[in-house]
């Protein structure tokens, strides 16, 4: 009895001296907002966006990695990597042996595709002692070397995107797993505006009724952090994976179509992957390489095609066995084989073109107040996560000079944090 009294004097004694006086716990909230762009708040009120700039740090812009469409991009978030590095090259699984395919929803179960040799933060996190969590952000149905967020949400097949109410539900829940289950990080995604910004185009009135509804959305999400208690530990940075350019109508433009370039065949493929808008690979059959690249190079003065070895370096899309020898991609307003294709809007360009560009912004005790900063690749979103919950990064292509600028002290890790 005596020593456990001896004990707890002593813990008592460690939580006075060894804990730094005011250490304020710094806990991480990324959400996604599907295809918001970067100007989208230029055309529509947005004053809880607007309220989040002043009390946080608005970027003008990000940069997303090259192939810019969902799952590959939402998992560079994730690990701070580039595609080709971290080896999630598309939306779909597939072998180019059987031919098979796997569309969205279906490859998010796929293990093998997502866990192909790079640990998503939930997991690096949950390794150095913090609890990670996830709801409906691309890859949270996945496990990487058998372990997955401790807690996740994975949405059903047929799930509506869009419903406000639901966005206001799974807000308060994460909210809930900070607070009862005392959670260090959450990725927290939303469908939209990118379902809006497909079907009706970028520029149309829908689209800018989706953005109010963001905003409604962005004004919740703090009210609900607020109400949770969260307000002095929680920092909540929102950005998205891509943006979205309009599509030339039919007539507009000279289409892109494959089958009517001369010289090319497909049957001198044996798998392609070519009907998702702007981008497409190629597997020519075995010989058939320099005659499928021949007749397709300089055939569209919008198409461009590279081989493989020859993409050009600033897109790091080469570099991986799962990219196929072959790579089209069309410019803006352009897609490839568009004639089974109705989308108003697309993306999946050139991560260089403005209109692939996604919003970011960020509030919380590790930023500064009323910050405007320059544009930065959404690679460096990873480590400055990673700085923050004060973890050990993995290997990764960001490097935390493009954004500690945006932090109160750029020195900090956890643990130096001072509170009001
Ligand atoms: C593709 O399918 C073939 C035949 O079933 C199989 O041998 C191969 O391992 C598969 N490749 C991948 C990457 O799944
Ligand atoms: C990544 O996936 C490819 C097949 O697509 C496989 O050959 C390779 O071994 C995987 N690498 C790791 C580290 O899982
Ligand atoms: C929207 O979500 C709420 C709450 O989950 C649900 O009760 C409602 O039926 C949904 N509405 C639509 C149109 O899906
Ligand atoms: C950040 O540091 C890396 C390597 O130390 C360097 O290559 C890069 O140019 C730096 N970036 C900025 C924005 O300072
Ligand atoms: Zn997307």
């Amino acid at each position: 009895m005596k020593s456990e009294l001896v004990y707890l004097c002593l813990l008592w004694a460690l939580s006075i001296l060894g804990a730094p006086v005011n250490k304020q716990r710094q806990r991480v909230l990324l959400i996604s907002f599907d295809g918001f762009r970067w100007d989208y708040d230029r055309d529509v009120d947005t004053p809880n966006l607007d309220k989040m700039a002043k009390d946080g740090v608005k970027a003008l812009y990000v940069t997303p990695p090259y192939l810019t469409i969902t799952s590959p991009t939402h998992f560079t978030l994730l690990t701070g990597r580039y595609i080709e590095n971290h080896g999630v090259i598309h939306n779909m699984w597939f072998n180019t042996t059987t031919t098979e395919k796997k569309p969205y929803y279906q490859t998010q179960f796929v293990n093998e595709w997502w866990d192909n040799g790079t640990l998503p933060i939930w997991i690096t996190a949950q390794r150095q002692g913090l609890k990670a969590g996830s709801l409906h952000f691309p890859g949270t149905a996945s496990s990487y070397q058998g372990q997955v967020a401790m807690v996740r949400e994975v949405e059903p097949r047929l799930y509506n995107y869009k419903n406000e109410t639901a966005w206001r539900e799974n807000t308060d829940k994460v909210m809930g797993w900070f607070r009862d289950q005392d959670l260090d990080f959450v990725t927290l995604y939303f469908g939209e505006p990118d379902g809006t910004g497909h079907r009706y185009g970028p520029d149309s009135p829908e689209r800018r009724e989706m953005v109010k509804q963001v905003d409604r959305t962005v004004g919740y999400i703090r009210h609900s952090a607020k109400q949770h208690g969260l307000t002095n530990s929680l920092n909540i940075i929102i950005t998205a994976d891509h943006g979205m350019t309009t599509v030339y109508r039919n007539g507009q433009v000279e289409e892109i179509t494959l089958s009517k370039i001369p010289g090319f065949s497909f049957s001198d493929l044996s798998f392609h992957l070519v009907d998702f808008g702007p981008s497409g690979m190629l597997l020519p059959k075995p010989g058939k390489l320099e005659k499928v690249y021949n007749a397709l190079k300089g055939s569209h003065p919008h198409l461009h095609v590279y081989k493989k070895e020859e993409m050009p370096e600033r897109l790091h899309f080469a570099k991986n066995d799962r990219i196929l020898p072959i790579i089209l991609w069309s410019d803006p307003g352009y897609v490839i084989n568009g004639v089974l294709q109705f989308n108003k809007g697309e993306h999946g360009f050139d991560n260089q073109e403005m209109d692939m560009k996604p919003f970011f912004r960020a509030v919380g005790p590790a930023f500064h107040k009323n910050l405007k900063v320059g544009p930065f690749e959404t690679v460096n979103i990873y480590p400055l996560m990673c700085h923050i919950l004060g973890i050990q990064p993995e290997v990764n292509d960001g490097h935390l000079n493009a954004t500690k600028h945006m932090l109160v002290t750029s020195t900090t890790t956890q643990g130096e944090f001072i509170s009001d």
